[in-house]
């Protein structure tokens, strides 16, 4: 029984200090639940606001690609560098430790390999084995105007209605098929739908004309996705400028396992994305760390 005697009067009730009602430091997410707040922070770093995800999932449709032939020697290594992890369940649960503390955003659509038309995704994992693997966010592709449109969609507003339930963020992927523009205009429309029917985060392409345009006009968090491999300089000048235009963080791929020295690459992004280092700056840094783990 708990012990009443002697129980000290309260008095310290601070009556000077009004309690402080902070916002959440991610942009439309203010109404969120503490759950799915909670998890966004394990995605984005509360100082900088921004983000270094990992994108590991490209097996899911193309097979071991070039760098992800073998997860356990060439990715595992890195994973201490990002602040989330992108990738599907089997790689998470066969290859990743689960001591891995950051956050984990899990594919959650597929179907179709390259040798098909990739739009006729659908809901591949149940949300209960979402929550059993502890995901911080759950990912789905969205192809507008690519052949299963609608499908896409409704696989994303029925992920949002689930994660809703259990406080758990979907993050739309928006696709671009071979015949596919890649302009402000396209991505404006794209990220637009998706944060309107309901994706509290959303991964889109670097446009170099209007990016701008597209992360004003999008109401939550814009995450840069990284695209086919390019120069280290071409990838760092990317990142730089898609955080200065209003992105909240990248999540690449092949730009960092595809590198010469990924891990010299993960950290010299990490640098620009959190500290706004200059891309001169950072290729420096990438090749001066690079040298050294020679
Ligand atoms: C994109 O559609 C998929 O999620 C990919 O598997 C992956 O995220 C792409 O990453 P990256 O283009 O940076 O290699």
């Amino acid at each position: 029984m708990a012990d009443l005697d002697k129980v000290k009067e309260a008095k310290e009730f601070h009556l000077d200090k009004p309690v402080e009602s902070k916002p959440f430091f991610l942009k439309g997410a203010n109404s969120l639940d503490w759950g799915m707040q909670n998890r966004f922070s394990r995605i984005f770093n509360p100082e900088s606001g921004r983000t270094v995800m990992l994108a590991i999932d490209h097996g899911y449709f193309m097979g071991p690609t070039t760098g992800l032939e073998r997860i356990d020697v060439n990715i595992v290594p890195l994973v201490k560098y990002c602040d989330a992890l992108m990738l599907t369940r089997g790689v998470l649960r066969s290859t990743i430790p689960s001591a891995f503390g950051r956050g984990v955003v899990l594919r959650v659509s597929g179907g179709p390999s390259i040798l098909k038309e990739l739009s006729n995704e659908q809901i591949a994992v149940d949300i209960e084995d979402a929550i059993r693997l502890n995901v911080a966010a759950m990912a789905v592709q969205i192809f507008i105007g690519g052949e299963y449109e609608t499908q896409s969609i409704h696989n994303m507003t029925r992920l949002v209605d689930i994660g809703n339930r259990y406080g758990i963020p979907t993050f739309a992927v928006t696709a671009v098929g071979k015949d596919m523009k890649r302009d402000a205009q396209y991505f404006r429309l794209a990220c637009r739908m998706c944060a309107e029917l309901g994706a509290q985060f959303i991964k889109t392409y670097y446009v170099p004309e209007g990016f701008e345009t597209v992360a004003a006009s999008c109401p939550v968090p814009l995450v840069m996705a990284g695209g086919k491999k390019l120069p280290e300089l071409d990838a760092l000048r990317m990142a730089y400028n898609a955080v200065d235009q209003g992105a909240s963080g990248v999540d690449m791929g092949r730009n960092i396992f595809q590198s010469d020295a990924p891990v010299a690459m993960i950290q010299a992004i990490r640098e620009v994305v959190h500290n706004q280092m200059k891309p001169e700056q950072a290729l420096e840094l990438y090749k001066t760390l690079r040298d050294e783990q020679k």
